[in-house]
């Protein structure tokens, strides 16, 4: 398999196995031309990329425009503030504008999940989903995949322990589709009113307490806790919620020696886990970064080829 699919990257839901691993595979020689002395390509030369973001973000934004840049992409980027957005612009108003620029790949990112769905037929453009409400950030899930492959050499057999606010993570979503595909098996735990049952029926191991999902796991990974839940009062306060949730160096111990920590960021400390954990040396957490961004390259690579396929 050479190619994507479908024009646009909505989801690990969307995404076949094979594609999966084509993203992967690419993303490794992309790293290669990242770290490298000269990290300027020509492969999207004469191309543009504009980020379309409704939410904040630090690691998505940033890493989309540099893995633009690094391969010669004309890049530019909207945020609510500041854009027509708050003279009360729709979002389809605002797409085709930026469609109708010649734009070849709008990168969103919006609070209500299936935002990018709604575009992608609706524009020339590749979109693709940085993030949808509750439900996915798939580029985050394919560093997330990559990081794990890289270290442990495989993805087929794994078990992957997620802790947190699972209910409303999209990082927590694409990844349970994205493992399942691959062959691992996810165990998810936090606090009941953060753990939907329906999480079941997805396959996923659904484990009331901590050391049940952890025991034993090859990859632990903490989600953010959005401090607003406690005020929601789906958690009774932070030192309870660290106490039974966090991911201690006693719960770390309970993985595999060699087990990964992983977070997708940004991390509360002393929230999901303890500065000691998020600096730990199992911790992946600044690789992850740094993958995001050959990840991001590889994505964009393919998506030009299937564009001009
Ligand atoms: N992991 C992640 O999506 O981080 P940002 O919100 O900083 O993009």
């Amino acid at each position: 398999m050479t190619k994507l699919r479908s024009k646009d990257l909505l989801g690990m839901q969307q995404l076949e196995a094979d594609e999966i691993n084509l993203i992967l595979d690419t993303a490794r020689t992309m790293k290669q031309i990242m770290q490298s002395g000269n990290k300027k390509t020509a492969h999207l030369q004469g191309k543009s990329a504009i980020t379309l973001f409704y939410e904040n973000s630090t690691r998505t934004r940033l890493s989309f425009e540099n893995a633009a840049k690094y391969m010669g992409c004309n890049t530019g980027s909207i945020s609510t503030s500041g854009s027509s957005i708050q003279k009360g612009e729709s979002l389809l108003d605002t797409a085709v504008t930026i469609d109708r620029m010649a734009t070849d790949f709008i990168v969103i990112r919006h609070p209500h999940a299936g935002a990018p769905h709604y575009l992608a037929p609706r524009v020339n453009a590749s979109i693709i989903n940085a993030g949808d409400g509750m439900n996915e950030h798939p580029t985050q899930s394919l560093l997330d995949l990559y990081t794990m492959r890289d270290k442990l050499g495989r993805l087929d057999g794994l078990k992957v322990a997620i802790i947190g606010d699972i209910s409303h993570s999209r990082v927590a979503r694409s990844n349970l589709w994205a493992l399942k595909k691959l062959g691992s098996e996810v165990y998810v735990s936090g606090p009941g009113t953060m753990l939907p049952v329906q999480f079941a029926q997805t396959g996923a191991h659904v484990c009331h307490r901590v050391a049940d999902a952890v025991e034993g796991a090859d990859v632990v990974m903490g989600l953010r806790i959005q401090l607003e839940r406690q005020e929601a009062g789906l958690f009774p306060s932070v030192p309870e919620y660290s106490r039974f949730y966090g991911i201690s160096p006693e719960v770390l111990r309970l993985a595999k020696p060699q087990a990964l920590l992983m977070h997708p960021g940004p991390a509360n400390h002393g929230v999901e886990l303890p500065t000691e954990v998020y600096n730990c040396d199992q911790s992946v957490i600044s690789e992850q970064v740094t993958n995001g961004v050959a990840v991001r390259m590889a994505v964009l690579y393919l998506l030009n080829i299937r564009r001009n396929s």
